[in-house]
């Protein structure tokens, strides 16, 4: 019998590919991305699914919030991702009322993010109140990543970015949108900054995979924001994030080296010119 796990069995990753991780207990390992550098080295490094997330509204246009991000800037960077991968399956965001208005304008967006983009599926926050609309993108062979708990996009409704579900009615009501986003046929749920024990449960109950961030170890993946967790980013620590390197010292190193070598005359040498 083959010892192989399913992510070595394919060339690249597909809807299916992290399905049979789950089966197989395999972990499923994602990240961010939001442009070619970036996404063509997580892609080579292995990681199996690369998610262009609305995040690049915090940490690619410096906004606040995940709020401002359009259609076409999510297409943009989708594009850039797309380019530079070769293995791992791509995911982008629907953005902020790119889908929540009509069904028909939410086919529309996903359409045009597989179209236009190159994206292999999409992701959509919510629960019950989309799952129609989840179930009509699917239909038209779109394949939907729900995402639940922490829903940045509706900020403004929580008011925080703290916990959420911690309390008996919103867990209760989370467990629910969670089958009935797996009876919409979403391929996997996100769930973030939510109980771990509330995210065993879930992961226990369905038979799409979760993808953890702030959920705990239950989760069958996990996700990071890629400038998070390397380090980019020194004023935004969690308790969820692990920092795996810290690159604002090492570039903050490299351009003050630069900045002195400019200044003092030993850049360019004899070496780092034309005769
Ligand atoms: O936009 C994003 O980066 C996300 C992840 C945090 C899951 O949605």
């Amino acid at each position: 019998m083959s010892t192989e796990l399913p992510s070595q069995k394919r060339d690249k990753v597909t809807t299916q590919t992290v399905v049979d991780m789950k089966r197989h207990g395999e972990k499923i390992s994602m990240l961010t991305a939001y442009d070619f550098t970036m996404a063509g080295i997580i892609d080579a490094a292995g990681v199996d699914v690369i998610l262009v997330g609305d995040s690049a509204s915090n940490v690619m246009a410096g906004h606040e919030t995940t709020v401002p991000m359009t259609m076409d800037q999510m297409i943009y960077h989708t594009q850039c991702v797309v380019r530079g991968v070769d293995r791992a399956l791509v995911i982008a965001d629907l953005p902020f009322m790119s889908y929540q208005v009509t069904t028909k304008e939410a086919l529309k967006s996903a359409g045009r993010m597989m179209k236009e983009a190159g994206a292999h599926a999409v992701k959509m926050e919510g629960g019950d109140t989309i799952s129609n609309t989840v179930r009509r993108i699917v239909d038209a062979g779109i394949p939907v990543m729900g995402h639940l708990g922490l829903t940045p996009q509706s900020i403004y409704k929580f008011g925080t970015y703290k916990v959420r579900a911690k309390e008996e009615q919103e867990a209760d009501q989370l467990m629910k949108d969670a089958k009935i986003l797996e009876e919409a046929g979403v391929f996997s749920i996100v769930l973030e900054k939510i109980p771990s024990g509330l995210a065993k449960k879930v992961t226990e109950s369905v038979s799409v995979p979760t993808i953890g961030i702030g959920a705990g170890p239950h989760c069958d993946g996990q996700v990071l924001v890629l400038h998070d967790m390397l380090g980019l980013n020194k004023d935004f620590s969690p308790r969820f994030l692990r920092r795996y390197a810290d690159l604002h010292s090492e570039m903050d190193k490299a351009v003050k080296g630069y900045i002195d070598d400019v200044k003092s005359g030993d850049f360019p040498n004899e070496n780092e010119q034309y005769k």
